[in-house]
This record gives C-alpha cells, structure tokens and sequence, in this order.
C-alpha cells in the first residue's frame, strides 16, 4: 500500500455534484508487457497521448450515509446500463477505497461515452479509466479544496492505472512515461509523468492513423496476456530489451533522428507480439491483413523515402505513425493501398495530443 495517496478523512462532509472529464487514449512507443502483482509494470514505457479518440464520463454523486461497505453505484454507457461493466468497475472500486474511502459514503451515477465506435476493436480502457479518475479526484477535491494540481493529476494517474495500466499514461502529454527507468530520476511504477526532456520539433505534430483490421473482441484479454509474462522464457531478455529502447527513444526524440524513432518504434511492436506468440500458452492476436500492411509499409517506405511507420496494440489493427508533412501523401496511400485491408474500408485519423480536458 502507497501511503502517498492514501485520503485522510476531514470529518463528514455532506457533499452533492457533477464532475465531468474527456480524457484520450494513447499509443505506447516503448510497450508495457507483463505486470507483477498491483498493476505494477514489469518495464517502463513511453506513449504518445492522442486527440481525437477520446472517452467523455460524467460523475453525479452525492452523500449518503450508507450502512456497509458496498459500493452504491451505476454505470450508463452510451446511454444504456452495462451491467458486465459494473462488474469490472467493482473490481475497480475494490482497488482503490484505500485511497478514496469517500466513495464508499457516496451514491455515484457514471455515465460515458467514447468518440470512437464501441465496436472497433480501439481498446476504450485507457481513455475511460483517465477520465473516471480524474472525475473522482473532482469529488476529493470538493472535500479538500487544499490539493494541488501536481498531486491531483499524480493521483489522478495512480488510480487510473489501478483500472488499466496503460489508462495512467492518458492523464498527460504530448508524450508520457510510466514506470522506473534509471534515466529519468522523477519516473514511477505507481503512476506516470509528463515526458520532461526535449523532443525534437520533427515530432511535433505526429499523426496517428489507425487502420481498423479487425473491429471484433480480441481472443486473449491484455490481462491474460500480461500475466503469460511471469515465467516466460524470455521475459528477462524482453525487460532489457524495453530498458535498451526506452535510451534509444529518448536520443532518437532528443535529436530527431527519425530513422531511429522508426527502428525503435516497430521493433516495440513486433517484439511485443513475438511475446505472446512465444508464450505458453502462446496466441497470436494479429491477423493475415496486419501482416499485409506491414508489408505495404515497409515498400512504400523504401520507394519513397517516407519517414512513415506502424505500430501496434495487443490486437490486430495498425497504427500508423507520420509526420504532418506527409499528410496528404500518406492519406492517398492509406485509401488507395491499405484500407482494403480494413474491416469495412474503416480507418480513424487520430493525432498527437496535449491530454485531458475538464468539462
Ligand atoms: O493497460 P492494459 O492492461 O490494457 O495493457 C496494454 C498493453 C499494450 O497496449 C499492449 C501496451 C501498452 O503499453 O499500452
């Protein structure tokens, strides 16, 4: 138990309000793969926050004085009860009433939405769990007006990870870190930090187009797939391998060499699923398409000096990573060459982010 964030109750306030976040998903440049026990990761990892996919959710609470320990909670998603959400959303609540025991004297009404198709195989955890968190430090500081914005972010980022790991990257940006790496003094396993050194004006406007290969529910959770990481045969040589390209990345972002950042970011994405095909038991998550892609890729590259790459989640779409110059162009090659690999032709531009937005 961190003690940091753990709310010293300031007597019974009888408190009643809305607290409303949007807050993006993000996309890992160097990935988190395998955790240990209380969500903490077992490498670090750096992401890039984005704009456009976002999860807006919307608190009503109010005090009452309830007679056990339970939760009095409930979730509208898109306008609609999502009662096998509740559940997880249970486990959730679980995690953090050490830190946010007020909770547990409110009656919460949560209501979300995501910019993005539900069924689009775009992961909304991260981006949900960022603005759930942030909307809960809203009700903490309406009993302690006294919190700072460097610490309600911190917690904010705390709890978020306490949902998914990958959520307390989306609580700040363009470019965020989470977990200890011996290269950035202020990184942390417990929550991320806002990527401090200096990133290259090559990056400044990085697009982010995601190419919907496949829109259905993956076969194997992230949470299955981190915990086939305790044991695994290579797990050793991976956590190094994650330590080597974080040092590698952060040149590469410092310099703006992106032949570099290029190398970095897909060897991130194919070693992440070497994982799992290497994993016992082993899956694979990604689909003939995705391969498909990646071959178009790397030719278009090689024809026309693009300095456009891919990387990708645990699933089967490609996100694709290029600069604002070659927008047009890679727009172009996008619907000319590579949305016939996409499920329905479907494809989501998305770009490089600042973080949330309190609504
Ligand atoms: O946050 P989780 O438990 O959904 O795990 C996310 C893992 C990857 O997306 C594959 C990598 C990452 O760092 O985001």
């Amino acid at each position: 138990m961190n003690e940091t964030f753990v709310y010293n109750s300031l007597g019974n306030k009888n408190i009643k309000g809305i607290s409303q976040w949007q807050s993006p998903s993000n996309i890992a440049l160097i990935k988190y793969w395998g955790k240990k026990p209380d969500q903490i990761p077992m490498n670090p990892s750096l992401s890039l926050t984005l704009t456009n996919c976002y999860s807006k959710t919307r608190i009503s609470y109010q005090s009452e004085v309830l007679s056990n320990d339970d939760f009095k909670f409930s979730l509208l998603f898109e306008g609609k009860r999502e009662i096998s959400f509740e559940n997880k959303l249970l486990t959730f609540f679980d995690r953090i009433k050490h830190y946010c025991p007020y909770l547990l004297n409110l009656k919460l009404i949560i209501e979300s939405s995501n910019s993005f198709p539900h069924s689009s195989g775009i992961a909304s955890s991260a981006s949900f769990y960022s603005a759930l968190s942030l909307s809960i430090m809203d009700i903490e500081k309406h009993l302690n007006s006294k919190i700072e914005k460097d610490f309600f972010f911190k917690k904010a980022s705390f709890l978020a990870r306490l949902g998914s790991g990958s959520a307390c990257r989306s609580l700040m940006g363009p470019v965020s870190l989470w977990g200890e790496s011996e290269l950035f003094k202020d990184s942390s396993d417990l929550y991320a930090i806002k990527y401090q050194n200096e990133i290259n004006a090559v990056f400044n406007d990085v697009n982010d187009t995601v190419l919907l290969v496949d829109k259905g529910k993956k076969d194997v959770s992230s949470s299955l797939g981190h915990g086939l990481m305790n044991g695994h045969s290579f797990s050793n040589d991976r956590i190094k391998q994650a330590h080597n390209n974080l040092k590698e990345i952060k040149s590469a972002l410092k310099t703006g060499d992106y032949d570099l950042f290029i190398k970095i970011v897909e060897i991130e994405a194919l070693s992440l699923h070497a994982m799992m095909m290497t994993s016992d038991p082993c899956f694979i998550l990604m689909k003939p398409n995705t391969l498909q892609i990646i071959k178009e890729v790397w030719e278009y590259r090689k024809e026309t000096n693009s300095k456009i790459c891919f990387t990708l989640d645990a699933g089967a779409n490609i996100h694709l990573l290029y600069p604002q110059n070659e927008y047009e162009k890679i727009q172009n090659f996008i619907s000319l060459k590579l949305s016939i690999f996409c499920e329905n032709g479907e494809y989501i531009n998305d770009k490089i982010g600042v973080g949330p937005n309190k609504l």
